[in-house]
């Protein structure tokens, strides 16, 4: 188990495609598993992909869990648990977008609103090389979008369609987050 060096915005594995993983279950595939486990836990982060601990394959885990005083009314598909997934592919359900704020571990010290769909479908394998297969909306939809993006050197500043707001998160605890219009 280690903790692994995080690459940043400017390293050229975060502008890479990364390659497809030809065996889920290799022990190669699992050693990095909990290594990047260990990594997101250390920097309590949302999520991570592989590319940004400079292995560049098709790997991605995250996590959209439930708070303690959520609302009720709130759908199951706003949530998963700690997820892996390799391989994964998606598809918008709907063309609805919404935008939210979002970091990455890549970017530090910023964040930004990014337009996101709102409600998608998702599939890949998991470590043991069960495919799975799930709907997803609110933030479990946005951190998919977000880590998926990093698999093809995407990052979330290259979604944003308005660089004004793009902020340090430092001044929008002072001064707050810029709004944002609906979508
Ligand atoms: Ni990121």
């Amino acid at each position: 188990m280690a903790i692994l060096k995080i690459a940043k915005m400017g390293h050229p594995v975060l502008n890479e495609k990364a390659d497809p993983i030809s065996d889920p279950t290799s022990r190669n595939v699992r050693d990095l598993i909990k290594d990047m486990h260990e990594t997101l836990a250390d920097v309590r982060g949302a999520g991570l992909a592989a590319p940004q601990v400079h292995v560049g394959k098709r790997l991605i885990i995250f996590a959209a869990p439930k708070e303690e005083q959520e609302e009720e009314n709130i759908p199951e598909t706003d949530f998963a648990p700690m997820t892996e997934i390799i391989n994964p592919e998606w598809v918008p359900v709907s063309d609805e977008m919404s935008l939210g704020w979002e970091g990455c571990l890549s970017v530090p010290g910023l964040t930004g609103a990014v337009p996101r769909y709102m409600h998608i479908q998702y599939r890949g394998y998991t470590p043991k090389g069960e495919l799975i297969e799930r709907e997803a909306t609110g933030f479990h939809a946005r951190v998919f979008q977000h880590e998926f993006d990093h698999l093809d050197g995407i990052l979330y500043t290259m979604r944003m369609d308005d660089l004004s707001l793009l902020v340090f998160a430092e001044e929008a605890k002072k001064f707050g987050l810029p709004p944002f219009p609906h979508q």
